[in-house]
């Protein structure tokens, strides 16, 4: 956001935009929201939107969109094959990352299971700094396995460094001479990382990873799907990127690259994806599952109309003011929760503000998934949808143990240009009266609880009668309010 200063000192994200097109909202009453969360099995992705005040469930394919977005939608070539559309947009990814070979896929978990069909076999090993939960389940459906090798300091929620998503350089060589260089179909960088509270990695980082690989002939891969808040972060955070351009940033990042796919959920604003490619025999490798799996090579399953406004979002993404917005108010909501007591994941990240659940319900046992609970919990109380991103979202082990997540968080994200800080207020008020009524909350179990990523569409049921107290509390405490 621009440079502007408040005459009485005080620090507010300034919005460098403004509101013309709005959705009416709604909020039922708290006995209605605890039906409602019932009815959807306790699992925040299973509400009806309708039912949702604020849906801070994910950035993805919820971002406002320009004017400029929405005008270049009208101009949208439709065409099943050549479309003048498709050109723009390899163009558009050719001008900003420098990469000669593009190919579209509908969305960015799409780009993965190209990349992991193409690449990956059993016994490989794909080290990353952090899975994403998608990006893990097409590496372990083809018997590869994932190493996360995140630095120490990334998983531990209140260390104040500020590069938490970078890779640890020398688990990473160590663990290339244990397996060997033939095992390991590429490295994969995440960009702001999205399950360890949006956290970014330096430019700095990704120069060691990318001379790690060359040394040892490894592909190099960047999910580049929230690099929007990561190239934000470079530039405030990386005292050696301060005087370039957000441009200028994203082609030196894109230059140690030998792929880069993206979900332009995020990237770009819009919704669709793609797999930006630096040599034509990579591309050969990976072309011909796109007609197999996405739609033909110029629309990928994509819109025409939603490639277009990827186009121009993806140029929108090296304006600061434009990035700028989801950081700064994910910090201003991290901070003021934290100034008030509660634990938060700092310093904020991008993509969403992140509870600390582990603390937040500190008497709920991991095996009654506190971060679950808490989401629950926290739509009885506020009408607000989070998502859990803690243990929920992990896949048993082989034998149907639980696999412990090693953070368990609750993600508020902030859609980006959507919500307005009054908005934020409240969510910040509703997360307070719950941290102050945390010991009413209790865990969750399954009722139903599918074999593959469950936290989309497992039911859970409250483990007490829990709800019941905390709605009670809530009425006595704010009387007629919704
Ligand atoms: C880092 C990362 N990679 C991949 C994906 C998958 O993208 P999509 O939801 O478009 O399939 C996401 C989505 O949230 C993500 O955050």
């Amino acid at each position: 956001m621009a440079n502007v200063k408040f005459h009485g000192g005080k620090a507010l994200p300034l919005e460098m935009h403004k509101v013309r097109i709005v959705q009416k909202l709604f909020l039922p009453p708290v006995e209605e929201r605890k039906r409602l969360m019932n009815e959807a099995g306790n699992n925040t992705f299973l509400l009806q939107n309708r039912d949702v005040f604020m849906d801070m469930l994910t950035d993805s394919g919820v971002n406002a969109m320009s004017d400029l977005q929405q005008s270049a939608m009208l101009r949208a070539d439709d065409a099943y094959a050549g479309s003048e559309t498709y050109n723009r947009l390899k163009a558009k990814v050719r001008e900003l990352f420098g990469m000669e070979w593009f190919l579209p896929a509908h969305q960015g978990r799409a780009a993965e299971n190209v990349l992991a069909t193409a690449y990956c076999k059993p016994g490989d090993v794909v080290p990353m700094n952090f899975h994403f939960t998608t990006t893990k389940a097409h590496i372990t459906r083809l018997g590869a396995r994932v190493e996360e090798l995140i630095c120490k300091e990334g998983l531990e929620p209140m260390n104040d460094c500020p590069f938490k998503g970078n890779f640890d350089i020398p688990r990473l060589e160590a663990l290339i001479q244990e397996v060997g260089a033939a095992h390991i179909p590429f490295v994969r960088i995440e960009a702001g990382t999205n399950l360890v509270g949006g956290q970014p990695l330096s430019l700095e980082n990704m120069r060691q990873v990318a001379a790690v690989c060359k040394k040892h002939g490894i592909k190099l891969v960047l999910d580049a799907s929230l690099l929007q808040d990561n190239l934000w972060f470079i530039k405030q955070r990386e005292a050696a990127c301060k005087d370039m351009s957000i441009r200028e940033i994203t082609r030196e990042i894109a230059s140690l690259m030998d792929i880069i796919y993206f979900s332009a959920r995020k990237l770009g604003f819009a919704r669709g994806g793609g797999i930006a490619i630096r040599d034509q025999a990579d591309e050969l490798r990976m072309k011909e599952l796109i007609p197999l799996y996405e739609g033909f090579l110029t629309y990928g399953g994509m819109s025409v109309r939603e490639m277009e406004a990827i186009v121009v979002g993806l140029d929108e993404t090296m304006d600061e003011d434009v990035i700028s917005q989801g950081p700064q108010f994910i910090a201003y909501m991290a901070n003021e929760l934290h100034r008030r007591g509660i634990p938060v994941v700092l310093p904020a990240g991008g993509l969403g503000c992140h509870l600390n659940a582990s603390l937040f319900l500190d008497h709920v046992p991991q095996s009654q998934y506190p971060a679950g609970a808490l989401a629950a919990a926290l739509y009885i109380a506020g009408g607000v949808r989070g998502m859990e991103r803690g243990t929920l979202s992990e896949q048993r082990n082989e034998d149907g143990s639980e696999r412990f997540a090693e953070l368990e968080l609750l993600r508020l994200a902030l859609p980006r240009r959507v919500y307005t800080l009054s908005q934020v207020e409240y969510a910040i008020d509703r997360v307070q009266w719950l941290y102050e009524n945390r010991r009413l909350v209790g865990g969750l179990r399954f009722v139903e609880e599918p074999s593959v990523l469950r936290f989309f569409f497992g039911r859970l049921e409250p483990v007490g009668d829990w709800q019941d107290k905390l709605v009670a509390k809530f009425r006595a405490d704010f009387g007629d309010s919704l």
